[in-house]
């Protein structure tokens, strides 16, 4: 199946061929990575910028790894010292990268939609790293791409996203690609950060902790996003992880084959404790590792790659 598109904005706009697609080029990447260690000339003599008008630790260092492995050259914008501090905005600013020589975008936003905005006024593939509360689509790519890795086919797997959906940009994504494969997501927490109009995305919305987490294949955790609240969701964050923090007497009413997983940054001792953040069954640091191939994947495919180039781009 080709891929005919430039950017990648979100993963609802993605169809289920497109989504296996990147997949595929990631495990590609992946295997070559781990033989080789080595670098892919896909996007030699090609500039990517990694701007970045948010906080990102996993991200965007990802994000330059995929791309020095692909032999771009990859400039990180700094936010705090550009001249966004004096008022410049998003569309000046990406603008002038692109005269500067950029040849593609990697954007991280705090405003939802502005990937799309973006797409709209420049030439060049624009990734979408995360906007606002609306969608983190390389990290819904990156989570179920380990979750393959772990359970083979999600058709028919339960799978329960527990913590401040209502907020969390990776949440959506995953909901969308994780529908997309066939998976039964259930969506746990609070009510307020839980509402029940979720089911519109497709999902089963639950309060009730110990029924969700018994017959989940998959947990994953996701912090609270203090940053995107604008007035209290609940008492304080102790009675927050008193009802829903993951501990161990909670984790045993998972199945012992359940994984743990937890797209970063973790706050440790509130949505989940170190214990089993660090556990046998967390596989938080392989959904870092493979941020890298599938980051590999997306600026590939979007810088006009085909799969089945992967194998003859190797150098
Ligand atoms: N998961 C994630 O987006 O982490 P960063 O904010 O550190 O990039």
């Amino acid at each position: 199946m080709p891929w005919n598109r430039r950017h990648l904005l979100t993963l609802e706009e993605l169809s289920l061929d497109e989504i296996r697609l990147i997949h595929a080029t990631a495990a590609a990447f992946k295997q070559d990575l781990r033989r080789e260690g080595r670098r892919v000339s896909a996007l030699v003599g090609k500039t990517v910028v990694n701007l970045f008008l948010e906080p990102s630790t996993r991200t965007r260092l990802a994000f330059e790894m995929a791309a020095k492995r692909l032999r771009a050259d990859v400039i990180s914008f700094d936010a705090a010292s550009s001249s966004t501090t004096k008022g410049e905005t998003l569309r000046d600013t990406a603008e002038n990268i692109r005269a500067l020589g950029a040849d593609m975008i990697v954007l991280r936003h705090a405003a939802a939609g502005s990937p799309l905005y973006l797409s709209r006024i420049l030439d060049i593939p624009i990734i979408n790293a995360g906007d606002g509360a609306h969608e983190h689509p390389t990290q819904g790519l990156l989570d179920t791409f380990t979750m393959q890795e772990h359970l083979g086919s999600l058709n028919g797997r339960k799978v329960v996203i527990l913590g401040d959906i209502l907020f969390s940009r990776v949440a959506r994504s995953n909901i969308h690609a994780l529908n997309k494969l066939g998976a039964a997501v259930t969506v746990v927490g609070p009510a307020t950060l839980v509402p029940p109009w979720l089911t519109t995305l497709g999902v089963t919305v639950s309060h009730d902790l110990r029924g969700a987490l018994a017959d989940a294949e998959v947990v994953m955790l996701l912090r609270i996003q203090h940053e995107r609240q604008t007035t209290t969701m609940f008492p304080s964050l102790g009675e927050y992880t008193g009802m829903f923090g993951l501990n161990r007497a909670r984790a045993s009413w998972l199945s012992p084959k359940a994984i743990i997983m937890h797209p970063g940054p973790i706050n440790r001792g509130v949505e989940i404790d170190s214990e089993l953040a660090d556990g046998a069954r967390s596989v938080i640091l392989e959904q870092v590792t493979n941020g890298i191939a599938v980051r590999m994947a997306v600026l590939h495919l979007c810088a006009g790659g085909r799969p089945e180039t992967v194998e003859a781009a190797r150098s």
